[in-house]
C-alpha cells in the first residue's frame, strides 16, 4: 500500500504542474504546527526563486488547483507562502479501511528481501549474564523482529563466548578440587560420563573463586592459561570437561533468555571457528596481507582518509595463541561460506567499536567479505543507575542480569496487588510481563547508543511514556471489546467510518503513518522509532477514549466505527510491541 505521505504527495504535485510548476515542488510532509493543519508543503517558498513569484502567489495559485481534490478537504495559501492542509474524513476512512484489510497493515514487502545475520546477546560460558548483556539482547531481539516484520530473512546468532581464559579458570579449579575426576587422567581411554560433575550453581560459584585466585596468584593463573591452551589444543579430558561446562551453562542461559522472550537462531559460539582458524591465517599470510611485527602477525588496516589513528589488526600473538578477532573474523568467512547474508549486524557495547571498525576494514581488505557484504556495528551505550554511574547493585556489585529481573518483577507485584484483588498466581504472572515491558521499553525507547539511566520508579510507572502506560492502553481497549461483545456486538461485521470529532481524526491520523513508521525503523534499525510512535498512538488513544462515549453511541453505525477504530488500533499496538519484544496481558 502506498504510504499516506505519498499519495498526498502526488496529488500536490498534480497540482503545482497544472498550475504550471515544477512537480517536485509538491512535496507534502506531517505539519509542524498541528494547532493549524495536519499536513504542509513549503514547496511555494522554494520555488519562488526560480519563478521569480511571491511564495504566496504561487501557494495560491496551487491551492486553486485542489478545489476538487478528493484528499483534501482544506488547502489554505497561508504568508509567506505555506500550505496548509487537512484531510478529507470520507478519504482517510477509506485509507484506514484498506490498511485494516492488507496484509500487515499495508506495509509494502521487498522485492528482493535481504539474507541479515544478527549477532547479539554474546553471553560468556560460565559467567553469569549482567545488565550489559541485557541490552544487546534487548536491542538485538528488537532489531531482528524489525527486519523480519519488514519482510526480510533473519537470522539471529547468540555468539557465545565459550573458548577464552574463562573456560581454562573453570578446568583448573576443578582439578584443584577433584584431582581423582577421571577427565585428569591422561592414561585414561574410555568414554566420559554423560552426567556433568557439577550443578549449574557448582559452576556459578566455581568461576569467580578461580577468576580471583588467578588475580592474586600468579602460578595460579598460569595453570589457567596453560589449561586453556591445553584444552584449544584438543587435550580429550579438557575437551570432555568444556562440553559438560558448555552444556550445562547453555541451558541456564536458555531459560534466561526464555523469561526475557529472546530467541536466537543459532546457538553457535567462538569454538565452533577454532579451527578454521590456522587455514585463515595462511590465506592472509599467502596473499601477503599479514606480515610479522615485534613477533606478532598482524594486518594493516589504517586507510588514508583517517583522521585518527587505526592501529593494526592483530591476528596471532607472538606465542602463536589467536585472539577475539581472529575468532571474529573466521566467525564472518564462516557466515559467509555458509549462510551468505547480505549484510552482519553487531549489537555490541560501543566501547568496542574500534575493535569492529579493525576487524570490518580487516575482513574487506583480505576479503573474508564481498565488497557488497554490509558489516554494521549498532553500539549501544551503558545502562547507568540514578547516580548516573553504570547500573550496580546496593552493595556496589556488578548487577546479575536475574537479581535486576527479580527486583522489577518484585516491585511490579506490588502495584498491581496494591489496590486489588487479584488471585496470586495471575498477579505473579501478569507482574512478570508488564515488568519485562517496563525493562524493554525503557530500554528501546532510548536511542541505542545513547547512555541512558535505569529508573525503576519511572520505568515501572503506568503513567508517561513508559511500557507500562502502553499496556494498560491495550489493556483498556481490550476491556471494552470485551463489553462490548457481551451486549452482543460482533467485531467482525465493524467497519470504520467517517471521522466526526477531532479526537476520533487524531487516533485515525496516527493510525495512518504505521507503514512509514515500520518502514524507517527498520531502513535505520531504530526501534525507538516504534516506542516514539506507539507513544503518540497510545495518548491519541486514550484521548479519544475520554472525549467519546463509545459503548452508549445509539448510531449503530458510528458505533460500529468506533468498534473498528478500536480494533484496528489494537491490533497496531499489539503487532509493534511484539516487535518490541514482549506482550500485554488480557487483563492488568
Ligand atoms: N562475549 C563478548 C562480551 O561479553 C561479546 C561478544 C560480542 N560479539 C562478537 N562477535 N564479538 O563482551
Amino acid at each position: 500500500m502506498n504510504k499516506i505521505l505519498d499519495v498526498i504527495s502526488d496529488e500536490m504535485k498534480r497540482a503545482f504542474l497544472s498550475a504550471g510548476y515544477a512537480e517536485e515542488l509538491g512535496k507534502v510532509t506531517l505539519s509542524n504546527r498541528p494547532d493549524l493543519c495536519e499536513y504542509q508543503c513549503n514547496g511555494a517558498m522554494a520555488g519562488a526563486k526560480q519563478y521569480k513569484k511571491a511564495p504566496i502567489i504561487i501557494a495560491q495559485e496551487v491551492a486553486q488547483k485542489l478545489n476538487n481534490s478528493n484528499i483534501f478537504e482544506e488547502v489554505s495559501a497561508v504568508n509567506p507562502g505555506f500550505l496548509n492542509l487537512k484531510l478529507k474524513p470520507e478519504f482517510l476512512k477509506d485509507y484506514l479501511n484498506q490498511m485494516a484489510h492488507s496484509p500487515k497493515f499495508g506495509l509494502d514487502m521487498p522485492k528482493s528481501p535481504r539474507k541479515i545475520v544478527i549477532d547479539y546477546g554474546g553471553p560468556n560460558i560460565a559467567k553469569p549474564l549482567h545488565v550489559g548483556h541485557l541490552r544487546s539482547a534487548i536491542i538485538g531481539e528488537s532489531i531482528k523482529r524489525i527486519a523480519r516484520y519488514a519482510g526480510h530473512e533473519v537470522i539471529g546468532d547468540i555468539h557465545l563466548g565459550d573458548w577464552g581464559l574463562q573456560m581454562g579458570l573453570i578446568i583448573t579449579e576443578l582439578q584443584e578440587r577433584y584431582p581423582e575426576l577421571v577427565y585428569f587422567d591422561e592414561a585414561f581411554k574410555g568414554e566420559y560420563p554423560k552426567e556433568a560433575p557439577f550443578t549449574i550453581s557448582q559452576l556459578e560459584e566455581i568461576y569467580p573463586t578461580a577468576s580471583s585466585k588467578s588475580k592474586e596468584d600468579a602460578s595460579y593463573k598460569a595453570k589457567a592459561m596453560d589449561a586453556t591452551f591445553r584444552l584449544q589444543s584438543g587435550v580429550r579430558g579438557y575437551r570432555a570437561l568444556w562440553q559438560h561446562i558448555v552444556n550445562v551453562s547453555v541451558m541456564d542461559l536458555k531459560k534466561n533468555y526464555r523469561n526475557l522472550n529472546v530467541e536466537f537462531d543459532l546457538w553457535k559460539g567462538e569454538s565452533d571457528v577454532h579451527d578454521l582458524i590456522p587455514h585463515m591465517v595462511e590465506d592472509m599470510k599467502e596473499m601477503g596481507y599479514a606480515y610479522i611485527s615485534d613477533g606478532a602477525l598482524v594486518v594493516d588496516v589504517k586507510e588514508e582518509s583517517d583522521t585518527k589513528e587505526i592501529p593494526p589488526c592483530m591476528i596471532l600473538k607472538s606465542d602463536g595463541a589467536s585472539l577475539y578477532n581472529t575468532t571474529d573474523l573466521a566467525t564472518i568467512m564462516e557466515r559467509m561460506n555458509r549462510i551468505h547474508p547480505d549484510e552482519i549486524i553487531y549489537v555490541v557495547d560501543k566501547r568496542q567499536d574500534l575493535y569492529f571498525e579493525q576487524v570490518f576494514r580487516c575482513a574487506r581488505k583480505t576479503k573474508l567479505v564481498q565488497p557488497e557484504t554490509k558489516l554494521y556495528f549498532l553500539g549501544f551505550g551503558t545502562m547507568n543507575g540514578k547516580d548516573g554511574k553504570p547500573f550496580k547493585t546496593r552493595e556496589g556489585g556488578v548487577m546479575r542480569l536475574e537479581s535486576l529481573l527479580s527486583e522489577i518483577n518484585e516491585e511490579m507485584y506490588g502495584k498491581i496487588t496494591e489496590n486489588r484483588l487479584v488471585p496470586e498466581k495471575e498477579a505473579k504472572e501478569t507482574a512478570r510481563v508488564v515488568a519485562l515491558s517496563a525493562i524493554k521499553y525503557g530500554d528501546l525507547s532510548n536511542q541505542a547508543s545513547k547512555d541512558y539511566i535505569f529508573d525503576m520508579d519511572r520505568f515501572t510507572s503506568f503513567e508517561g511514556d513508559t511500557g507500562p502506560y502502553i499496556l494498560y492502553t491495550i489493556v483498556r481497549i481490550k476491556s471494552i471489546l470485551t463489553k462490548y461483545k457481551e451486549m452482543g456486538g460482533s467485531l467482525v461485521e465493524a467497519a470504520l467510518q467517517e471521522p466526526l470529532g477531532e479526537a476520533e481524526k487524531s487516533l485515525m491520523l496516527q493510525l495512518v503513518s504505521f507503514n512509514a513508521m515500520m518502514e524507517s525503523a527498520y531502513e535505520e534499525i531504530a526501534p525507538h522509532r516504534v516506542c516514539a510512535y506507539i507513544y503518540d498512538l497510545a495518548n491519541a488513544l486514550n484521548h479519544f477514549y475520554h472525549e467519546t462515549k463509545i459503548l452508549t453511541e445509539e448510531d449503530t453505525v458510528r458505533k460500529e466505527g468506533f468498534i473498528a477504530l478500536l480494533v484496528l488500533t489494537r491490533d497496531v499496538l499489539e503487532t509493534c510491541i511484539d516487535v518490541l519484544g514482549f506482550q500485554a496481558p488480557e487483563r492488568m
